[in-house]
């Protein structure tokens, strides 16, 4: 597994400069994911420093705020940001910080590879699984413009549905949001991935646009149109179409048949959770989130609420993702060793009663620190 198969480099770093890595733990078991993570990154003894700003649950009891001044503006200025988990329920703080991180740095192709890990069992997955799913990450229904349909009908009374019927006059709605300058871009990270990954020998080179097209006639065929244009200036990248439920039921019958998945905001979330769980496990998968300028990598888990503080949590999601972090920043050598070590880690720890059991963050970073010394 190699995670620059993944994604392109990122930053271009002149001789010596030293690269800006703000590390946010975040709610729930994402600061203890994100420390073993950072552990990890420091036994590599790489030309940076990981800046660790106070945020979440304690600066909120320190400073009143969750998300201090201080903590935004070194995001802001970061190359790079580590990230845990929000927790999106009333008892967590981090979800503005979740908001910035994607919507503030406009983090738009969201990166998450479903690759089969030695030692790790996978479902339905095999060795000849190493597909990476690009989800959009900035529109379609996450800005969250949601409303009642009364207010909706009062201000738009000649609005109808396909077959020409009225709003209902009760309930809510949610709008779908796709522009043809953000799936470009989205597309055209997609388009290029799948360029770099045939021109490395990982795969062929095709992207599979995954949609509703047939329900969602305005939206989605913006957006296939749009990657479409972008995809068919790239020499040699082919690409074909495929509807979300048959994608979905395809990457758990032969996820080896894909290469590069592109698809919009909430089929991708929810897509990639499928994959994950097929590889070997929502815990162990890693994603980065790239804008134009910046980006930040998490698990693509969330705060597990139910395990934390019980030391169960299995880090390898987020060192993984730590990894691919590492290939944005110009490091691949040092992320390939990370990944292998995080590798040779699960495969002599992944027992199904090892991961269970307390202890088992620390035991994995543990081993994962021994292997890069
Ligand atoms: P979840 O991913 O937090 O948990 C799902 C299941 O997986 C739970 O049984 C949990 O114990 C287990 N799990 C997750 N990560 C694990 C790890 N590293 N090691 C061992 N087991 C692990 O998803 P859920 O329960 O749907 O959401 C909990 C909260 O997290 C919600 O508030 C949700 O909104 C938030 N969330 C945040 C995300 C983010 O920050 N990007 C992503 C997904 C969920
Ligand atoms: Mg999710």
């Amino acid at each position: 597994m190699r995670p620059h198969d993944w994604l392109l480099p990122g930053v271009q770093r002149e001789p010596g400069q030293r690269p800006r890595v703000v590390a946010l733990g975040g709610d729930g078991i994402g600061p203890e994911v994100v420390e073993a993570a950072v552990r990890c990154l420091e036994c590599l003894r790489l030309p940076f420093d990981i800046d660790r700003p106070l945020h979440g649950a304690t600066a909120s009891a320190e400073l009143g705020t969750p998300y201090p001044e201080a903590a935004r503006a070194a995001v802001d200025a970061a190359d790079a940001v580590l990230f845990g988990a929000a927790d999106t329920s009333a008892a967590g703080y981090c979800r503005p910080i979740l908001r910035h991180l994607r919507f503030g740095l406009d983090t738009y192709a969201n990166v998450r590879p479903a690759v089969s890990l030695p030692g790790v069992a996978a479902i339905t997955g095999d060795a000849r699984t190493n597909l990476v799913i690009i989800r959009e990450l900035t529109e379609d229904l996450y800005p969250g413009c949601e409303g009642d349909l009364a207010e909706l009908g009062s201000r738009w009374p000649e609005l109808r549905d396909r077959i020409g019927r009225q709003l209902p006059r009760s309930g809510k709605f949610a709008l779908r949001i796709t522009t043809e300058q953000a799936s470009r871009r989205v597309g055209a990270y997609a388009g290029r991935l799948a360029a770099h990954r045939r021109a490395l020998g990982v795969s062929r080179g095709h992207v599979t646009l995954v949609g509703k097209a047939n329900v969602l006639e305005e939206t989605d065929r913006l957006f296939f149109a749009a990657c479409e244009r972008e995809l068919s200036v790239i020499d040699g990248v082919t690409w074909d179409t495929l509807h979300v439920d048959e994608a979905a039921r395809r990457l758990v019958a032969q996820p080896f048949g894909f290469d590069v998945v592109l698809t919009t905001n909430l089929f991708g979330d929810i897509l990639s959770d499928v994959a994950a769980e097929v590889m070997g496990g929502l815990p162990v998968a890693p994603s980065g989130a790239i804008g134009d300028s910046t980006a930040y990598f998490e698990p693509c888990h969330g705060s597990a609420p139910d395990i934390v503080g019980r030391g169960v949590a299995n880090p390898a999601g987020a060192i993984l993702s730590s990894a691919m972090m590492l290939v944005y920043l110009g490091f691949p050598a040092e992320s390939a060793r990370l990944t292998e070590a995080t590798e040779r880690a699960l495969a002599s720890l992944a027992r199904a009663d090892e991961l269970q059991s307390s202890g088992f963050c620390r035991r994995l970073t543990d081993r994962v620190c021994a292997g890069l010394v």
